[in-house]
Formats: structure tokens, C-alpha cells, sequence
């Protein structure tokens, strides 16, 4: 087997070899951003906004700075007070939990199921007269039985935020993810779905008065010049990056049936003794794949994860795990560390695996085969 040293035979996720092949587009756009003399806002951004709107289903979009920013200026257009309670899932990336954090409500973790999704009975049993808000994060592009949680939120005046980072193409029933919320935030982080030349986010809504209130806070508090009515901050989606956007956007749904034809070959040649696609099996569910998690059967605390981790490394696969920390063991929510749920023992045995659309099918078989040659019994460099 070759190893390739200056990086990975089987990286994670290629960014460059994604992209690369839109290099004449993505130059023509960038010469005629400049040759445009219009920098900041403009058509570019309200065509994308559109756009996204159409595809997501909602009446609305903003196009902001980045998904961080997005969840922000959601949090903050709802008028939570830290009275409030605000139930989030619990293995949601940290961001999440800093963005609703400024705003000082109070939190509680809400578990999540075996198949890594938001646990909507537990959301059940943490409800009470003071929860004002949920918020669910669609991780690795999976997603929950959203309309039971949509009904849950209505029928007890919730609101509902979705985290939508993860999960741009992701449907449930046939409706796709972003649609169920009152707001629902998306980051388009490089190596997202839809992924940007740099950094960039969007909100959607149907809600013309949060809309208003969004699109202020995203530009100083303004959408009159000189007249700033919210608290504002500056975070604007670049013009060329909406322009790169809209035309990725014509090619997401083609790049998902791609990733998922890899996935059903993982499962197919992952040996099942071993491994276990880790996502939810309700048929209802259209995954987008973000990532590809999985988890080592064998072992259920996975003291041998490190040693997999190693030793696909040192076979050219590259491996991460999404994520080894939870937000509310950070001791920036102590007064959370003392929650025990079960999903410190979720992300214990987890792990991703290299998935992209241009990788092959033969890759992902070479992918197998070295994933199936594991062994807990495989020398260590670290082994004395
Ligand atoms: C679940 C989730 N929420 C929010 C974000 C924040 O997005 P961004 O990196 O664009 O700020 C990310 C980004 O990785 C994410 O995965």
C-alpha cells in the first residue's frame, strides 16, 4: 500500500478537487465583481437570496457573513429574556451553543437517539411552561421526524430554529429541511454541501417582521441609510460569493445523489461485524451526507478508537470525529457539567470516513478494504 506523505490518498473531503473544476466560471465571476463596482450587497446577493428562498421553500432569505452569524442574528431577532428556557441538542457543534449563549437564556441539553438525531421524547420531558425556543441541529445532514417536531412546537406556542449548517438538500417527507422552522440558519463553510470560496451563511423565514428585523441586525441596524432602529452588526454575504453560490446551488442536488450512491456502497462493502452506518432509518428521512459517520461495533466504549485512527492514517485515510467534545462539558456552560445523557457515550464509539462526490466508487472499495483489515490487535507506533 502507498502512503502519500505530504497528505492523505484518501483525504476526508478534497476542497480543491470539488472546486477546481469551476475555475473558468468561478474566474469569470470574480472579474465581473470587479468590473461591476458594486462590492457590497446588490443584485448578486438578492438573486441568490431568491434563489435559496425558492429551493429551501420559505418566503424569505437573508445572505449573511457566515453560519455563526446566522444562528446569531436568528437568536437575537427573537427577544428571549434569561428567564427563558431554551432546550438544545446536546451533541450539536459548539457553535451553536455560543451563538444562543450571548444571549443568556436558559439552556438545557436535550439528548439525542442511538442514531445520533435530536430525541424528541426527551424534548417531551424537558418541556415546561418556560421554554420559549427549541433548537434542532440537522448534523452530518441527517435529520429528526420534523414534522412531529414542528407540531410539538406549534401545539405549545415553541419557537422552532433550525441549525441547518449541516444539512443544505436534506428532506423530510419530501419537504425539504430549513422549511420547518420559524428560522432556520445555514453556513456555507467550504466544506459544506453547498460550499463557498471562503466563508458565507443565510437565514431563511416566512416571518415578514423577523425578516425586517434580520436584515437590519445583519447591516448595522439599517435597511434605510443612516437609520439604525436595531442593534446592529456587519455581516453581509460578498457579492461574489452569492454569485459563486447561485450557480453552485443548480449542482447540489446532483452532488448529494452522488454522495449517496458512495454511502449505500459503504454499507454494502463495510464489513457488518465490524461496522455500522451510523444515521436515522426512518424512510421519511432524505439524507444529504455531509459527512459519513460510523461506528465501531465491537467494541461499545472504543478504547481502540485512537489505534483505528492511527492506523488508517498510516494506510492514507483520513479520519475525524464529528465531534469528541460536547458544548455542555465546556466550562464555558459550567453550570451544565453536571448533565449526564447519553450522548457522551454516542460520540465515544464515532467516527467519519473520507466522502465527497468526486470520490469513486473504486476508492471507497480500497476505503473498505483497508477499514475491514482492522484489527484492535494492530501494533501501535505508540506500543512499547
Ligand atoms: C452545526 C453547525 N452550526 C453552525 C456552524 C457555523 O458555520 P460557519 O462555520 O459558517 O460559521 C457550523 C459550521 O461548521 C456547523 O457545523
Amino acid at each position: 500500500m502507498s502512503v502519500i506523505k505530504t497528505g492523505f490518498k484518501f483525504p476526508l473531503l478534497d476542497l480543491k478537487e470539488i472546486n477546481i473544476k469551476h475555475i473558468n466560471e468561478f474566474t469569470s465571476f470574480f472579474k465581473e465583481y470587479i468590473e461591476s463596482g458594486i462590492y457590497i450587497l446588490g443584485k448578486n446577493v438578492e438573486e441568490f437570496e431568491n434563489k435559496m428562498a425558492k429551493y429551501i421553500n420559505k418566503n424569505y432569505c437573508i445572505g449573511v457573513g457566515n453560519g455563526t452569524n446566522a444562528l446569531e442574528i436568528a437568536f437575537q431577532s427573537l427577544n428571549l429574556s434569561s428567564n427563558d428556557e431554551v432546550l438544545l441538542q446536546s451533541n450539536t457543534y459548539i457553535v451553536t451553543s455560543f451563538a444562543i449563549k450571548r444571549i443568556n437564556p436558559i439552556i438545557i441539553p436535550v439528548d439525542i437517539t442511538n442514531q445520533g438525531i435530536i430525541d424528541i421524547e426527551d424534548i417531551k420531558r424537558k418541556i415546561t411552561n418556560k421554554t420559549k425556543l427549541i433548537i434542532v441541529v440537522h448534523l452530518y445532514g441527517d435529520c429528526c421526524n420534523m414534522e412531529e417536531l414542528s407540531n410539538l412546537c406549534k401545539e405549545k406556542n415553541i419557537l422552532l430554529v433550525e441549525d441547518c449548517a449541516q444539512a443544505q438538500g436534506t428532506k423530510y417527507n419530501n419537504k425539504k429541511i430549513g422549511s420547518f422552522g420559524d428560522i432556520s440558519c445555514f453556513s456555507f463553510y467550504p466544506s459544506k454541501n453547498l460550499g463557498a470560496i471562503g466563508d458565507g451563511g443565510a437565514i431563511c423565514t416566512d416571518r415578514e417582521d423577523l425578516y425586517i428585523k434580520m436584515k437590519k441586525i445583519r447591516n448595522i441596524g439599517s435597511i434605510v441609510k443612516y437609520i439604525h432602529d436595531e442593534l446592529g452588526t456587519n455581516s453581509r454575504l460578498n457579492p461574489c460569493t452569492a454569485k459563486i453560490l447561485s450557480y453552485k446551488l443548480d449542482y447540489l442536488d446532483e452532488d448529494i445523489m452522488k454522495k449517496r450512491e458512495l454511502v449505500c456502497e459503504y454499507e454494502k462493502l463495510l464489513d457488518k461485524n465490524k461496522y455500522e452506518l451510523v444515521y436515522n432509518r426512518d424512510k421519511d428521512v432524505f439524507h444529504s451526507y455531509h459527512l459519513c459517520v460510523i461506528r465501531y461495533k465491537c467494541d461499545s466504549k472504543f478504547t481502540y478508537r485512537e489505534r483505528l485512527i492511527e492506523y488508517c492514517n498510516n494506510n492514507g485515510v483520513e479520519i475525524l470525529v464529528h465531534y469528541p467534545n460536547l458544548f455542555y462539558k465546556n466550562h464555558i456552560f459550567k453550570e451544565l457539567n453536571n448533565y449526564e445523557l447519553y450522548c457522551e457515550k454516542f460520540i465515544e464509539n464515532i467516527f467519519s470516513i473520507p466522502l465527497y462526490h468526486t470520490l469513486s466508487k473504486e476508492n471507497v472499495e480500497e476505503i473498505c478494504t483497508i477499514l475491514n483489515n482492522f484489527t484492535p490487535f494492530y501494533i501501535s507506533n505508540a506500543d512499547p
